[in-house]
């Protein structure tokens, strides 16, 4: 038999390895020891050339255990990779479409990469196993894909912080498991999806610094938010459906929209802990039962609120410029009623 160059090295690189290692360790164990599937090896190397070799993956070496590499993670039973969390990298191109070829991915991260552009690969959508995916404080731009919604695992999506534009899919309310959504700090507009009403269990929704418009669909008060954050928008109309006396919510944001509702009747949750509606055109008073919150922040300025503060609880812990700039609203912080 002819030994090639290639069976040489490998045969003195194996040699150089052995080096370090108890003599009691046979090459058959070394062999063993690779836990890396060959397919995903594979896949991790090609997404390191699309990357552009970057230093950030200096440690995925040829020829080495990728379960030993920065950066992903394999699962003990199956040797699978099912993590991949590539977090604040001087890395400058796209998604590599090569990320489809990591079957057995659950988590997906790329964040605080300010040179990663370009849309989202739809080889994504091969990715069934996967729960969270969060690709956020990048440069991703055009629309958000609607085949998100064919990750029907997805429990976590993430893509606040990046240059989206367009409308938001209506789609993504189908995700039967999503308890996460941030689609913050992007440059959409349109409306807020009349399907949002159809998300089925308690959700995280963050819509706020971009410029969506028109009146939330009422629907939204069928559905079970924890936080709903729609601050810095261009939204109007009545909010109020978004205001029940049970159910999960700890936050409400509407601030710095054109909402215009009476907030004399709404009810508030007993866990509801962030309240800011300011900058908007909400008249009515402020309800008697905000003092049986535990508040950790109030704003209501910049309203067309009239009335008595209600005095007691957390509330009078805020001071005036919780309460200003309203039309006719008096009592403490503020001053007292005539
Ligand atoms: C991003 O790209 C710019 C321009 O090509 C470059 O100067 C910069 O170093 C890159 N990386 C980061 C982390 O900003
Ligand atoms: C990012 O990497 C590029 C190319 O490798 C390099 O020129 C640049 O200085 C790096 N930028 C930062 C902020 O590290
Ligand atoms: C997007 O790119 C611009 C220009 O290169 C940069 O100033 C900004 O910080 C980037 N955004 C993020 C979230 O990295
Ligand atoms: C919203 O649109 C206005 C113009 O209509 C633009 O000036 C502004 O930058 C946009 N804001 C965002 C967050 O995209
Ligand atoms: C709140 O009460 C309404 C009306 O009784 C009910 O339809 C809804 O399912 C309840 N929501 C939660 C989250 O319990
Ligand atoms: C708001 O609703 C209350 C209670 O139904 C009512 O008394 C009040 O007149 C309304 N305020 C305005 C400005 O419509
Ligand atoms: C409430 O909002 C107003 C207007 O944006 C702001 O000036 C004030 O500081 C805010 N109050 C608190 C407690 O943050």
């Amino acid at each position: 038999m002819e030994a090639s160059p290639t069976t040489l090295l490998s045969f003195l690189f194996t040699l150089f390895l052995l080096s370090f290692l108890p003599t009691s360790f046979s090459s058959r164990s070394l062999a063993k020891s690779v836990r890396c599937n060959k397919h995903d090896y594979t896949a991790l190397m090609k997404i390191k050339a699309a990357l552009h070799n970057p230093y950030h993956l200096a440690s995925w070496v040829p020829n080495t255990d990728c379960c030993d590499w920065y950066v992903v993670e394999c699962d003990s039973t199956t040797n699978r990779i099912v993590q991949l969390t590539i977090f604040q990298a001087n890395i400058s191109g796209q998604i590599p479409s090569e990320v489809g070829d990591l079957p057995y991915l659950n988590t997906l991260v790329f964040r605080h990469i300010t040179n990663l552009t370009g849309n989202i690969p739809s080889t994504i959508t091969k990715l069934k196993y996967l729960t969270m995916l969060r690709l956020s404080w990048t440069n991703l731009s055009g629309q958000i894909p609607s085949f998100l919604s064919k990750l029907t695992n997805l429990d976590f999506l993430e893509l606040n912080y990046n240059q989206f534009t367009g409308s938001i899919p209506s789609s993504l309310s189908s995700l039967p498991k999503l308890t996460g959504l941030r689609l913050d700090r992007n440059k959409l507009t349109g409306t807020i999806p009349e399907s949002f009403g159809n998300f089925k269990q308690s959700i995280y929704l963050y819509l706020s610094h971009n410029n969506l418009s028109g009146e939330i669909p009422k629907s939204l008060g069928k559905v079970d938010f924890v936080t709903i954050d729609l601050g810095r928008n261009k939204l109007q109309g009545d909010a109020s459906m978004l205001f029940k006396s049970n159910g999960s919510i700890q936050t409400i944001d509407l601030s710095r929209n054109m909402f215009a509702f009476n907030l004399s009747n709404v009810k508030f949750a007993t866990n509801l802990q962030y309240l800011d509606i300011s900058h908007n055109k909400i008249y009515g008073s402020i309800p008697e039962a905000i003092t049986g919150l535990d508040l950790q922040y109030l704003n209501v300025s910049y309203n067309r609120l009239c009335g008595k503060i209600p005095q007691g609880g957390k509330v009078q812990n805020f001071d005036s410029y919780s309460f200003y700039h309203n039309k006719c609203l008096c009592g403490s912080p503020l001053a007292a009623c005539k």
